[in-house]
């Protein structure tokens, strides 16, 4: 077993080596679990609007609530600086929107952010600049990476270059796509990392983090390149939550055809667009409306989810369980 994965380790080397591209590979950061074997964690998207449509009241019952459960880190789905992303890395607002709106203890940990489309309507490259983490060093943001925590394995995928609207519609927005062009070559990429990443990944748990929806009864739906492209991946690898934003709701879809989950915690700041969508009631598990966040707690054979609300009710809990030996 051993030699096979040092045998399988020097054949990758070699590859590298020969087609150095071709092999790119998902950058890899190790969290540590708990002296228990747990972890716990926020759960927060489309937020920084310089406190106002109650994101300090999400941030402040984050705070409390993450204090309750002695969070290990914050996951955010992105859409991180609204309207257009930051200017620069000395773009003011992310002071405003981050630094100064969430400082509760409990919050001083490692966020781990991925990009939105309002994010790439900025300048991009600022909000994943090394710079951003001299200047708060809770920031950590790339395209798409994974985040290793014994207990669970966190897959960040960059989802917005996917949406082909971005790229069609009549120019309202310009986007940021340096280093994303060209586009086709992009996405295969991604596809091809994440996919292979997820087979080699051993976590008793897999959960991919992304901006926008795969199943979502909220203002945007459901994204069909997501259905087409990452979808089958997801299933195929046995994934068990997919984490998302881009709707400005609390949302938890199951699937009728596998056990993945799909988690909409998109209710950082301006919510309440009050048009929900039909969906089928048998999958359709919870959907809120309004401000709130996720929290997640993990153990080997077990994972809790709740919902909460800015006055820190519990909106939605659901959990699931694996026994100790089986990893699918
Ligand atoms: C803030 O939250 C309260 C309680 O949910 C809600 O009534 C109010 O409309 C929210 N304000 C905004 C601007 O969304």
């Amino acid at each position: 077993m051993a030699t096979m994965k040092k045998l399988n380790n020097f054949i990758s080397f070699i590859l590298l080596l020969l087609f150095p591209v071709a092999m790119a590979e998902l950058h890899r950061l190790e969290h540590p679990v708990n002296i228990d074997g747990s972890i716990s964690l926020l759960v927060v998207g489309d937020w920084g609007r310089r406190g106002t449509f109650n994101q300090s009241q999400v941030a402040q019952q984050m705070g409390i609530i993450g204090e309750k459960l002695n969070i290990d880190f914050v996951v955010s789905t992105g859409d991180n600086f609204y309207d257009d992303g930051l200017t620069g890395v000395d773009d003011p607002a992310f002071e405003e929107s981050f630094t100064n709106v969430y400082t509760a203890q409990s919050l001083q940990k490692n966020w781990y952010n991925v990009l939105g489309n309002h994010d790439y309507r900025g300048d991009a490259l600022a909000q994943l600049s090394p710079i951003l983490k001299q200047k708060d060093n809770r920031w950590i943001c790339m395209r798409s990476y994974i985040v290793d925590t014994d207990v669970a394995e966190f897959f960040f995928v960059d989802t917005t270059p996917f949406q082909d609207m971005y790229f069609t519609t009549p120019k309202d927005h310009t986007y940021d796509w340096r280093n994303v062009m060209p586009r086709k070559d992009y996405l295969s990429q991604v596809l091809k990392d994440l996919d292979s990443a997820l087979r080699e990944s051993s976590a008793k748990w897999k959960i991919v983090v992304g901006h926008h929806t795969i199943k979502s009864a909220g203002h945007h739906g459901s994204s069909e390149e997501l259905g087409v492209h990452l979808l089958p991946i997801l299933q195929a690898n046995n994934v068990d939550f997919y984490l998302n934003g881009h709707d400005h709701c609390l949302e938890h879809i199951s699937s009728s055809d596998s056990p993945l989950q799909f988690l909409t915690s998109g209710g950082g700041s301006k919510s309440w667009r009050g048009d929900m969508n039909w969906w089928n009631p048998k999958e359709m598990k919870f959907y809120y409306d309004g401000q709130g966040f996720m929290a997640m707690q993990i153990t080997q054979t077990q994972v809790w989810i709740q919902f909460f609300d800015i006055f820190g009710n519990i909106l939605h809990k659901w959990s699931a369980s694996k026994d100790l030996v089986s990893n699918i």
